[in-house]
């Protein structure tokens, strides 16, 4: 999940990301006959790793809801299917992987964000080709999921045609999305500022174009509810947006988000990213 810089890494800003729960479970089993998989990522899986076999998905993150779903269900096929077949990929190997597999499914049109934080959990710094991983916060965080279906290839196209007719509006935005996500690497323990840095890059995203009612009246509800900074995450035009709260605050900041017709999420950042629950 973006904490900041979505839509500016596509044009080399760096971004934060950050993995949080519920988490995705994928079981493979290596079986004589492929069993014809329901999405394009888990076949891209299966031939990126030249085997057969079938799939049990269990995801309780819901898929477009701008929270990195696809991205968490390709790390954790990739490393289930490294399991069962026993074929020594390093995290390295499958965070590329999947970074490869989510490109094409999207077009070209994808950065290693969402991947990388699924397969190394906690918070990563996504800078051009580079990706360094940030200390671990303990942040109070809802996701509000806005029921409302969005694609994340037509969202970048949109910022891109507004970027070719305005480029002398969009490239300052975009600049100024990068000054706050630089900003918000030093105030990652000092949730207070950083809630400020939230708002602001939620009102950069409101220009790019990438905000619709629904998202802004549940990121208004939030702060109206006492979150210390709330904003669109991931491509906007619909999916989600997330609050950061103080502790006491945030199931009073859940209710303001439902109570706009949207689902909210109770969560906080997962340390881990993809691993081997049990042998079943
Ligand atoms: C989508 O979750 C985030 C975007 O920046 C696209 C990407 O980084 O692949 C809009």
């Amino acid at each position: 999940m973006f904490l900041f810089g979505e839509h500016a890494v596509v044009y080399g800003k760096p971004g934060i990301a950050m993995a949080i729960k519920p988490r995705v479970f994928v079981t493979v089993r290596n079986t004589p006959r492929a069993q014809k998989a329901k999405s394009p990522y888990i076949d891209g899986c299966f031939e990126a790793m030249g085997v057969v076999g079938s799939v049990y998905i269990n995801s309780q993150i819901p898929s477009s809801s701008g929270l990195g779903s696809s991205a968490a269900v390709t790390v954790a096929t990739l490393c289930a299917i490294n399991d069962e077949f026993k074929m020594n990929k390093t995290r390295e190997d499958i965070a590329n992987m999947a970074f490869e597999i989510e490109k094409t499914v999207q077009k070209g049109r994808a950065s290693p964000t969402d991947t990388t934080v699924s397969s190394y959990g906690g918070i990563v710094l996504i800078s051009g080709g580079s990706r360094r991983r940030l200390p671990p916060q303990n942040m109070h965080l809802v996701i509000g999921d806005s029921l409302v279906s969005h694609s994340t290839a037509r969202m970048v196209e949109q910022v891109a045609e507004l970027k070719k007719k305005h480029p002398e509006i969009v490239d300052p935005v975009m600049n100024a999305i990068e000054g706050v996500t630089l900003a918000g690497i030093h105030q990652l323990s000092n949730p207070r500022e950083l809630g400020r840095y939230m708002n602001m890059n939620h009102n950069l995203l409101e220009v790019l174009g990438v905000g619709n009612n629904q998202l802004g009246k549940m990121v208004l509800a939030a702060r109206s509810a006492g979150a210390f900074g709330a904003k669109i995450t991931g491509a906007g035009g619909g999916g989600s947006m997330v609050a950061l709260c103080p502790k006491p605050l945030k199931h009073r900041v859940a209710a303001a988000i439902e109570s706009c017709e949207a689902r909210a999420i109770v969560t906080g950042i997962d340390t881990e990213g993809a691993r081997k629950e049990k042998n079943v």
